[in-house]
């Protein structure tokens, strides 16, 4: 932080009045339900971005990214494009983007910012810088908006800005997210359940594969098309039906027969899916770790085999942690092709698993893992300093 606060003062000349800070995020379950109205349950992790910013009167924006030792001027009296020579800059330039978008005008500013969050990773780096800006906007200006607008905000601006079309679940959890706790959330309704995570029985480990995501942004769009054919499909026969979250396990068998292969596979996932975020919410509050393991396993086998998001560094680490013995259950997290897989396992035996990954996973991969003990935190937060 005092590194930040140097870095600041060495770009502006002097101090900050405003520190904002956001978490990235781990999924525990509910993959790729969030754009099809479903359900998921994430929680915040302990990685996060922080700003250092003070306002100014003149409209203009002079952001420094302390990870990339770069530098981006514009005004937000200016229309505001993308930079694809500065492509850190156009997560909070999105976010601004939307604020002038719903009618509130921020003031300009110069901000400093960095962030711990392992980037390209599948922990959602990009909702983080995305949600610390739009908390810190929100204090600077004073406007009256709740979390919930807030993050809805912040996906427009991944949305429409950045150009990735992904659901609410990222932007919702780095705003919202308590700690100790995952949240149980509806993507239609955007009501939420706080659920005690029970950390005195289990840890959450994430796995790095450090394989980069490749093709997320063109594969996921996929993905999303095909369910939408999906759902176009079934409202021949289910005619009330607006998203997958509509169509309940049963009505899938009923009619899923009726559908092309491909968009056959993609539903059966999403469908059951939504359906294991709910077992598996019960499954937490009643601490019934056999249910706990099988549903991580059969999300990351539906992952793998029916969604086809998976890869063969996930596949690997999802098998190695699941030849430990007090791994209770693993499976790929986030948008897939790459990224992290999550473990919940036994409590205190982290290190067990840590040990099994390090030594295997190079063996069979080439590629050489991180892991990150986790502590479900707080969501985003903004603070006046003086
Ligand atoms: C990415 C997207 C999320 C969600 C996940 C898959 O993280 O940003 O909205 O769709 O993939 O569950």
């Amino acid at each position: 932080m005092q590194d930040l606060e140097r870095r600041f003062f060495e770009a502006f000349g002097k101090a900050s009045s405003f520190r904002a800070a956001a978490p990235g995020r781990v999924n525990l379950i509910g993959e790729h339900t969030d754009y099809n109205d479903g359900y998921v349950l994430p929680v915040a992790i302990q990685f996060s971005v922080t700003v250092l910013a003070s306002p100014r009167t003149d409209g203009r924006v002079n952001l420094v990214s302390a990870d990339f030792d770069s530098r981006v001027s514009f005004s937000l009296d200016e229309p505001l494009i993308r930079d694809a020579s500065a492509g850190w800059s156009d997560y909070p330039k999105g976010v601004m983007s939307e604020f002038l978008q719903a009618g509130l005008r921020p003031c300009g500013m110069d901000a400093v910012y960095r962030g711990d969050v392992p980037i390209a990773s599948g922990l959602s780096s990009s909702a983080a810088v995305e949600t610390a800006f739009a908390v810190l906007i929100r204090r600077m200006n004073g406007f009256a908006i709740g979390d919930t607008d807030l993050a809805r905000l912040c996906q427009a601006a991944e949305n429409r800005f950045v150009g990735m079309n992904c659901g609410i679940m990222d932007q919702f959890i780095s705003a919202l997210g308590q700690a100790n706790a995952a949240l149980f959330l509806d993507c239609r309704s955007l009501g939420y359940e706080i659920v005690p995570f029970p950390s005195d029985l289990y840890d959450v480990v994430i796995l790095n594969t450090r394989k980069k995501r490749e093709l997320t942004g063109s594969e996921y769009n996929e993905r999303r098309s095909q369910c939408e054919e999906g759902v176009r499909l079934l409202s021949g026969a289910l005619p009330g039906i607006r998203a997958l979250r509509d169509v309940s396990t049963a009505e899938f068998e009923r009619h899923a027969p009726g559908l092309p292969e491909t968009v056959r596979r993609r539903c059966r996932h999403v469908v059951e899916e939504d359906q294991r975020v709910l077992d598996f919410v019960t499954a937490l509050r009643s601490r019934d770790e056999a249910s706990i393991g099988r549903l991580l396993l059969e999300s990351h086998a539906s992952l793998r085999d029916l969604y086809e998001v998976s890869c063969p560094e996930l596949d690997a680490m999802v098998d190695i942690a699941m030849s430990v013995p007090g791994t209770v259950g693993a499976r790929m997290t986030g948008a897939g092709f790459g990224g992290c897989a999550v473990a919940v396992v036994r409590r205190g035996t982290g290190k067990a698993l840590a040990e099994a990954v390090l030594e295997e996973y190079p063996k069979r991969t080439g590629l050489c893992p991180e892991l990150y003990e986790t502590r479900p935190s707080e969501g985003a937060r903004a603070e006046k300093l003086e």
